[in-house]
């Protein structure tokens, strides 16, 4: 150690991001906190004080099931609001997809305005929040569960769908492999988690990396029905390099999630002897190849 008494860059970087995250663990723990953002009530009040702000926070050594929840308790809560009172909702979406489509990408570009060549598969689980202040008596916060493709429909990813009201499926426009494996993720998910009516939960595709592309995809017809045929709400052509259609499709998912939650509550509020409300929803559709469906 320096005599000043400072730790040496070297010494720094010696660890280990498993040292690294114990150490965090053991702060967090220490301070009553966790690497849950959504339990942590100031971060997410500082959150949704401006529009767009979000934040990416790994997890770990099982922490995802603290989140999960949180986040279901969340759900429960805005469940309970009057209609009086500013909306605002959880809603937790999959991101999921074969190796190296670029599903870890596409969230920073959305959540970080950020890309990056470099490649580092994702292990487990990450996740992000994204808040959007959707008009101005709804405030929405996606939580975005960056799914590593290298599960591939393994026994973790029906821990990890649960709860789930949205997805995205990538593949990647240069490998066709990957555009093979899209029908393998969405069965998968239709298997493994659905709304409380039975229903799929809404899923839209995004074609990756669409700046390696030397013609667009967007006239393909086959594209339109296999999308119909799979149950796809929409699909997009995206590129998180080159920001392509990214807010577009978050902003379809979206849309198709208050639907169905919209639905869904005046389901129940008819049941129960209650006035159904109709969620207000900006209708944004540039650049948008939407699905019949
Ligand atoms: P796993 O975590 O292993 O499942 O991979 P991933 O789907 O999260 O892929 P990731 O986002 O890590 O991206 C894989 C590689 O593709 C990285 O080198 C990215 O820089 C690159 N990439 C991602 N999106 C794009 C894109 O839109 N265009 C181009 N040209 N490259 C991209
Ligand atoms: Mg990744």
């Amino acid at each position: 150690m320096p005599e000043d008494g400072t730790v040496s860059p070297r010494r720094i970087s010696r660890r280990t991001r498993g040292e690294r995250t114990k150490r965090r663990e053991r702060y967090l723990l220490s301070t009553g906190k966790n690497n849950c953002a959504l339990e942590n009530n100031e971060i997410s009040h500082d959150i949704s004080a401006s529009s767009g702000d979000s934040a990416i926070y790994s997890v770990e050594n099982n922490n995802w099931d603290k989140c999960q929840r949180v986040a279901m308790g969340n759900k429960i809560s805005n469940a309970n609001q009057t209609t009086s009172k500013p909306r605002d909702h959880l809603y937790k979406i999959l991101v999921i997809g074969d190796l190296g489509t670029g599903k870890t990408s596409i969230i920073k570009r959305y959540v970080h305005r950020f890309f990056t060549q470099h490649y580092r598969a994702t292990i487990g689980v990450d996740f992000a929040l994204k808040v959007l202040n959707w008009d101005e008596n709804t405030l929405i916060r996606l939580q975005l569960w960056d799914i590593a493709g290298q599960e591939r429909y393994g026994n973790m990813t029906r821990v990890y769908y649960k709860e789930a009201v949205g997805a995205f499926i990538v593949f990647d426009v240069t490998r066709k492999n990957t555009f093979d494996s899209v029908t393998n993720w969405k069965t998968d998910l239709d298997s493994k988690v659905q709304l409380p009516d039975g229903s799929p939960i809404p899923c839209v595709l995004l074609a990756n990396k669409c700046d390696q592309l030397k013609e667009s995809l967007a006239n393909n017809k086959n594209m339109e029905e296999y999308c119909q045929e799979n149950g796809f709400a929409a699909w997009f052509e995206t590129s998180a390099r080159d920001n392509i259609n990214i807010d577009e499709a978050a902003r379809a998912l979206v849309e198709k999630i208050l639907e169905q939650d919209a639905l869904l509550n005046s389901e129940a509020k008819k049941g129960s002897g209650q006035f159904s409300v109709t969620l207000d929803s900006n209708d944004q559709k540039n650049g948008r190849k939407s699905c019949a469906c």
